[in-house]
Parts: C-alpha cells; structure tokens; sequence
C-alpha cells in the first residue's frame, strides 16, 4: 500500500470508530498533516479533555497519551506505537519523589506534563512548557517547592518568578543536544533572525534566544513577528509546520541533530495498526487516575 492508500483507510476507520486523531508539533510531517488537532501538550490535554469522539489515537508518547486518557477516563485512548516514550519523564519515579518529599517535609510539589501518571499522583499541581511560569507564580510563597523532573525548566520558571525551587536532576536528551556555539554560529550568518529556543534547553542557550517559548508559542511568535529568518532551538518537527504555515519566512534548526527518536516511531502504518486492532490501549488504573487527574486540573485551572 502506497502512503495515499494508508492514509484514506485510516480516514475510513477513524469515522467507522468515532475516533479523532491528535499529533504533537513534533511528530513526522504525514502524521502532524493527517491528525485532526496538531499541538503542544497542553493544547493536546485541552482538546483531549474536551473531545466529543469516543476514541483518541494519540500521536505522541507515552505520558501524552496517558495524560488524555487520565482526562478522558470513558473513552480509548490509543498509543500507535507503546515504544514511544520520553527519556525525561523516565527520569523521575513515584519512590523516587516519596523520599524527596520527605527531605523537605511540607513543600509543595510541581510536576512537568512530562512525568509518569505515578509521578503526577504524588504532585500537586502539573505544568507544561507553555504555563510553567504561571503555575510556578500560584504557588504559596511561604512553602518550599520541589519542581521535577526537568532542571532546565525548573531554572528558567525560578529566574522568571524569581522564587527558589528545589530542583530534580532531570533534563531532555534532545534538547541537551543543541549548544551554545550552534546558536552563535547562525547568529553570525544570519544577523536578523529571531532566536526562538524550548525553555527545556540549557540556560546559557536560553540566554541566546530572543523568546522561550513552547511548540505552540513558537508557532504564534512565527506568526506574528515581523521577522523574516528565525533559528529554531527545539525537536526538528518543529519545522514542519512553522514552514507550512509561514511559507514566506525562513526557518532554520538550531541543530539537525535534536531529533526525538520516540516521536519519530510513530508512522502512518502505526496509526492504521491501531485503528484496526484498537491497540496499544492506554489505561491508567483507577487509584492513580483519581490522584493525578487533579494535579492535571488544577493546572487547566491556573493557565
Ligand atoms: P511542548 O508542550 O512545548 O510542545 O513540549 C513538549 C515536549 O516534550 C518538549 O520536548
Ligand atoms: Fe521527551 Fe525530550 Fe522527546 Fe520531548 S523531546 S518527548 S522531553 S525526549
């Protein structure tokens, strides 16, 4: 079957099924242009919480999807590949965070979207890249707060709400691919372009760029912005659509080397898999759920 042949079987099943297909901005360029809402993690968790379809095929990865059935807990959430994970996340474990808790009795907990359901269960309050500050500045100033599993955000929500967090050693294998130099190396080429970079990057990359921004604050900075060239420092996905949507500017990565391997093992044949076999469920049990459904909230709460 050629990619066209796929691709309307897939759309055959999806009606067949009452299913909606959501795609993270990072996910291949066929998936990203088939899915019916493209997005950032919290625009993911928005549209999965409020999605009228009886079943999700999320393309993205594991705490994604788990995040959208933790959300929606009556309806399929599928996972088209359950390899898909994210190093980061894993970074962080339920036990883990009990005995860092109890080094600091009393402080509240802040957890990235990018975290297990376990982990998000023993969390106060979630955050995404794109409400990270916000959330930070909800919390009480008289309590200490642990913020996990991703130091780099951590760092740059503490220097922007200029509160001290107890931060977790955790950090983004791709985006720790992309270095100071490959930013200045682009800036000396390309002096007019606007640096837009992931806060899940290293602080003195941060420092670099004009704006840190989430996947969707990048593509709303593309769209608004008078800039003709900009260097983007995040997953290479990224591109597809800033280029697609802004096919008059230019758009270059920071590095061709941030590629998120778990993102890209989502294909077209995954998803028409998943559909026909309804696999790989993604069920979070019930205990959990109860717990971390309302860090979730209370973040869909603060945005
Ligand atoms: P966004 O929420 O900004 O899309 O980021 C998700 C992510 O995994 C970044 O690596
Ligand atoms: Fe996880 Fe980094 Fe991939 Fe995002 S880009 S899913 S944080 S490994």
């Amino acid at each position: 079957m050629n990619k066209q042949e796929i691709t309307e079987k897939i759309l055959h099943l999806k009606k067949e099924r009452n299913a909606i297909i959501l795609a993270h901005n990072y996910q291949l360029g066929e998936i990203q242009d088939l899915a019916d809402f493209t997005g950032d993690s919290l625009g993911l968790s928005q549209t999965a919480a409020t999605t009228e379809a009886e079943v999700i095929v999320f393309c993205g990865v594991h705490f994604m999807a788990e995040t959208a059935a933790m959300l929606s807990p009556h309806k399929t959430v599928l996972l088209p590949n359950p390899n898909a994970g994210c190093p980061m996340a894993d970074m962080a474990t339920a036990e883990q965070l009990r005995q860092e808790k109890k080094k600091h009795p009393g402080s509240q907990v802040v957890c990235y979207v990018n975290s297990t359901a376990e982990v998000k269960a023993e969390s106060d309050v979630c955050c995404t890249s794109s409400n990270a500050v916000n959330v930070v500045k909800s919390l009480n100033e008289k309590q200490s707060a642990i913020f996990l599993p991703d130091q780099y955000l951590g760092t740059y929500a503490a220097t922007k709400t200029k509160r001290n967090l107890i931060l977790w050693p955790g950090y983004c294998p791709v985006h720790m691919q992309i270095g100071v130099d490959d930013i200045k190396n682009l800036k000396t080429r390309y002096p007019e372009a606007e640096v837009l970079v992931h806060p899940e990057c290293r602080p003195e990359v941060i420092a670099l760029a004009d704006y840190a921004l989430s996947t969707d604050g990048m593509l709303k900075r593309a769209r608004q912005s008078s800039a003709k060239e900009f260097i983007i420092g995040t997953e290479i996905g990224m591109l597809h659509r800033l280029k697609k949507e802004n096919p008059e500017k230019i758009f270059m990565p920071a590095s061709e080397k941030a590629v998120c391997t778990d993102m890209k093992i989502i294909t077209l044949e995954k998803v028409l898999w998943s559909l026909e076999r309804m696999e790989f469920r993604i069920i979070v049990p019930p205990s959990i759920q109860e717990k971390a459904v309302q860090a979730v909230n209370r973040m869909l709460e603060i945005l």
